[in-house]
C-alpha cells in the first residue's frame, strides 16, 4: 500500500498527487513514470513522474482525469492509500545542455512535458515553452510551465487565449526566423499533434524527441500492448522508451494501434459515473 500525502486541485479536472515511495523517491529520473493501480479491481496506468523528494520520500504525479481510473485518482485524499505503484519504468530522458530548447505541448501532454522542460532548464539551456489546446478553458499548467521557461507561447485552435491555431504553427514560425537558432524540440501531447510536430520540424533536421503515450498494460515489455515502430524496427515504448526520435516514429501505426479500446474506455467512465451519482444520492 502507498499512502497519499497531500493531493492538490491545479485546475479543472488536473490534479497533483504526493505519494509515498521512499524507493521510488531515490531512484526516479527525468522522463521516467510509474505505474499506479488504485486497488484489486482497478486497471494499471502509466504517469510520467512529475517530481521526486528523496527527502520527504515522496514521488508526484500530476494528471488529467479523463476516464474512469483518473478520475477515480482525482478523488483520493490525503491518507488514502493506492494498492500498487511500480517503478522507476522506462528509460530517462538524456538532460543536456544544448543551447536553444522548444518544449510543446499539447493538451493531456502538458503534465508529462512539465518534468522534462524543468529539466531542460536546470540543465542550462534556453528553454522556450509552446502549450497548446482546443480551448482556452483546456489549457493546462500555463503558471508551472512559465515559472521554468524562458519564453512561453500559447496557442489554442478557436482563438480563446494566445495565437489561433495549432502549436505546430507557433513552432514553424519559430524554425523559420532564422536568428534563434532552435537547437533541439521535445514533444508531448495526442498522437496527431506530435506527428505534426514531426513534419514540421523534418525539413530544418532539428533533432526532435517525442514522449510516446500508446495504451499500456503491464509496464514491462511482456504483454507487447504498447509496441510501436520505431525506424522501421518494432519497439515497446515502456522499456525502450517512451522518449524517440519523433523523425523515426511510425505514427500512422501508432494512431490506428491507440483506437482499440475506446468504445471499453468510454463504457467503464460511464458506468463509474453512473455508481458515483447512485452512491451520492
Ligand atoms: C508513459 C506515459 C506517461 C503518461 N503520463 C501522464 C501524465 O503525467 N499525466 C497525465 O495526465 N496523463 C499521462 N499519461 C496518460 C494516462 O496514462 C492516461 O490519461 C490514463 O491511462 C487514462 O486512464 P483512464 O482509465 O482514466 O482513462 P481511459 O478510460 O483509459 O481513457 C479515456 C480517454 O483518455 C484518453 N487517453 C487514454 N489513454 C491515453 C494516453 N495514454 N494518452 C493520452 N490520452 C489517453 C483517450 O482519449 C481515452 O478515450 C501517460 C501515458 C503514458 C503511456
Ligand atoms: S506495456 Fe506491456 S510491453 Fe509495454
Amino acid at each position: 500500500m502507498f499512502r497519499v500525502r497531500s493531493a492538490t486541485g491545479l485546475g479543472p479536472d488536473l490534479t497533483r498527487l504526493d505519494i509515498e515511495a521512499p524507493d521510488l523517491a531515490r531512484a526516479a529520473q527525468p522522463g521516467q513514470f510509474l505505474m499506479l493501480r488504485i486497488d484489486e479491481e482497478g486497471e494499471r496506468i502509466p504517469l510520467t513522474i512529475a517530481d521526486s523528494d528523496p527527502d520527504a520520500g515522496t514521488v508526484s504525479v500530476i494528471f488529467l482525469a479523463v476516464g474512469k481510473t483518473t478520475q477515480q485518482l482525482s478523488r483520493l485524499k490525503p491518507r488514502d492509500a493506492v494498492l500498487d505503484v511500480a517503478g522507476p519504468l522506462g528509460r530517462h530522458m538524456e538532460i543536456e545542455k544544448v543551447g536553444t530548447v522548444v518544449c510543446v505541448g499539447g493538451g493531456v501532454g502538458v503534465p508529462a512535458l512539465y518534468p522534462k522542460a524543468r529539466a531542460l532548464k536546470h540543465a542550462g539551456n534556453y528553454v522556450i515553452s509552446v502549450i497548446g489546446a482546443r480551448t482556452a478553458e483546456l489549457l493546462v499548467l500555463v503558471d508551472e510551465m512559465s515559472a521554468i521557461s524562458d519564453e512561453v507561447r500559447i496557442t489554442t485552435d478557436d482563438g480563446s487565449r494566445g495565437r489561433k491555431g495549432f502549436v505546430s504553427d507557433e513552432l514553424k514560425d519559430m524554425l523559420e526566423d532564422t536568428s534563434r537558432g532552435i537547437d533541439l524540440v521535445v514533444a508531448v501531447g495526442p498522437i496527431p499533434m506530435m506527428a505534426a510536430v514531426a513534419e514540421t520540424t523534418r525539413p530544418y533536421g532539428v533533432k526532435t524527441l517525442v514522449s510516446l503515450n500508446p495504451i499500456m498494460v503491464d509496464g514491462t515489455g511482456m504483454c507487447g500492448g504498447c509496441r510501436v515502430t520505431v525506424g522501421g524496427e518494432t519497439k515497446f515504448a515502456c522499456v525502450d522508451g517512451p522518449v524517440f526520435d519523433a523523425h523515426e516514429v511510425n505514427f500512422t501505426e501508432l494512431a490506428k494501434r491507440q483506437t482499440r479500446f475506446v468504445d471499453f474506455e468510454r463504457r467503464a467512465k460511464e458506468e463509474y459515473e453512473h455508481a458515483c451519482r447512485l452512491q451520492q444520492a
